[in-house]
């Protein structure tokens, strides 16, 4: 047997693919159009591995992804590709839109197609399952009960208005056709691999450059983070046991203010690789103005996975960004290797010394 994944070469994604292969020797295809955000890097350990397939592909390709189909003959699709920057999507939606709805619209007709040449236990074996975002809900107020599975679709980002639209093309594709989907909607991840235009790595980077950390506007917004890992456990989890056309949200119990946050990752870095100077890396925090349309606050509620499918997190936020910071110190090339080219152009768009443009 066979899964395809889709955007593997991500953050999210080749944390997936790296954990899957480690729990299980099913071979992986994955799919990546290879964007500012795609990284071979990220999968070097795989290189020679015969388990894990690379294809260099967009999603929104269909007969191309019709042909990867027809040829590997997957039990299960896991759609992670996806344009997936906030502030990018305010600087340029159409690209959100061309992969997060059109991409996500063709694989699932492209899907579609494969499943229905399918038979027997194949076909009712087979499963698409569609990452998702906590954004789509909208933004929280401080008192109000954290995000549900029933909780109404409110996105206010172009991202998370394109997210929004792929999960509801998602849900049709089950409600109309019969497709068989799983659906997952989760909070803020960190961890190996994350792209540093990011707050977290952004930060940390920053810090180790002697950059300012920007926090936007009052540095109030307040996001629940999850360990990458627990995000791929979960994902794993719905695999193995979610019911058909259901939706599950994943979440760490972890809501956290971003300049708290800011100021607990300075103090985990002040430990590990302390300034020369002896003062805190929080003395690089600068205020600068804010997102248009920043979301106030997110939280999940993981209660549904956590009773169906006996999922919770193996991460507190102190030992997850523990981990997420010694990882960034050890693997400073990677970091060297992203962060030139594309990506200074990306933080010249953004921010000019410190503030945002
Ligand atoms: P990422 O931006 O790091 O990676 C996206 C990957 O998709 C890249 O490898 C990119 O090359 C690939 N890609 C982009 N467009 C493509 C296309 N048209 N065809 C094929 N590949 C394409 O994103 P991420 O943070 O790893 O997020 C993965 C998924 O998880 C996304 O769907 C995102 O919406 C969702 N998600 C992310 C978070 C988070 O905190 N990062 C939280 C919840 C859900
Ligand atoms: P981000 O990592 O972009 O994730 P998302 O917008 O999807 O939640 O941002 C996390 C939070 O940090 C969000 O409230 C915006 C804020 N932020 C900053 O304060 N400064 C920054 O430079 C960035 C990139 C984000």
């Amino acid at each position: 047997m066979t899964i395809v994944v889709t955007g593997g070469a991500g953050f999210i994604g080749s944390n997936f693919v790296l954990e899957w292969l480690q729990h299980s020797d099913e071979p992986v295809i994955n799919i990546d159009k290879l964007t500012y955000a795609g990284n071979l890097a990220n999968l070097v350990s795989l290189e020679n591995d015969s388990r894990h397939i690379f294809i260099r592909s967009d999603i929104a390709d269909r007969s191309r992804i019709s042909a990867v189909l027809a040829e590997h003959k997957p039990r299960l699709v896991l759609n992670f590709a996806a344009e997936s920057h906030v502030d990018r999507s305010i600087h340029g939606p159409e690209e959100f839109i061309e992969t997060n709805v059109v991409g996500t619209f063709r694989l699932l007709e492209a899907t579609r197609a494969y499943w229905n040449t399918l038979e027997g236990t194949e076909k009712s074996g087979f499963r698409f399952l569609h990452v998702s975002t906590d954004e789509v809900y909208g933004s929280l107020n401080q008192h109000d009960a954290p995000f549900s599975e029933t909780s109404r679709y409110e996105p206010n980002s172009p991202y998370s208005a394109s997210k929004a639209s792929s999960d509801h093309l998602v849900r049709a594709y089950h409600h109309t056709y019969g497709l068989p989907v799983l659906t997952t909607n989760c909070s803020n991840n960190y961890g190996p691999y994350h792209f540093p235009e990011k707050l977290i790595p952004l930060c940390i980077h920053n810090a180790l450059a002697g950059k300012p950390l920007p926090v936007y506007g009052d540095g109030q917004q307040v996001r629940d983070w999850l360990y990458v890992k627990d995000h791929c456990s979960a994902i794993r989890r719905v695999v193995d046991g979610g019911a058909v056309g259901e939706t599950y949200n994943i979440g760490g119990w972890n809501e956290m203010a971003n300049l708290d946050l800011v100021r607990a990752l300075c103090s985990v870095l002040d430990e590990l690789s302390p300034r020369v100077d002896g003062l805190s890396y929080a003395e690089q925090i600068t205020f600068v103005k804010d997102r248009p349309g920043h979301d106030r606050r997110y939280a999940i509620d993981a209660s549904k996975i956590e009773r169906e499918l006996g999922w919770r997190p193996a991460e507190t936020f102190e030992t997850g960004l523990r981990k997420t910071v010694e990882w960034f110190l050890d693997n400073q090339a990677w970091v060297e290797g992203v962060t030139s080219g594309a990506y200074l152009t990306w933080v010249e768009t953004q921010y000019q010394d410190g503030a945002v443009r």
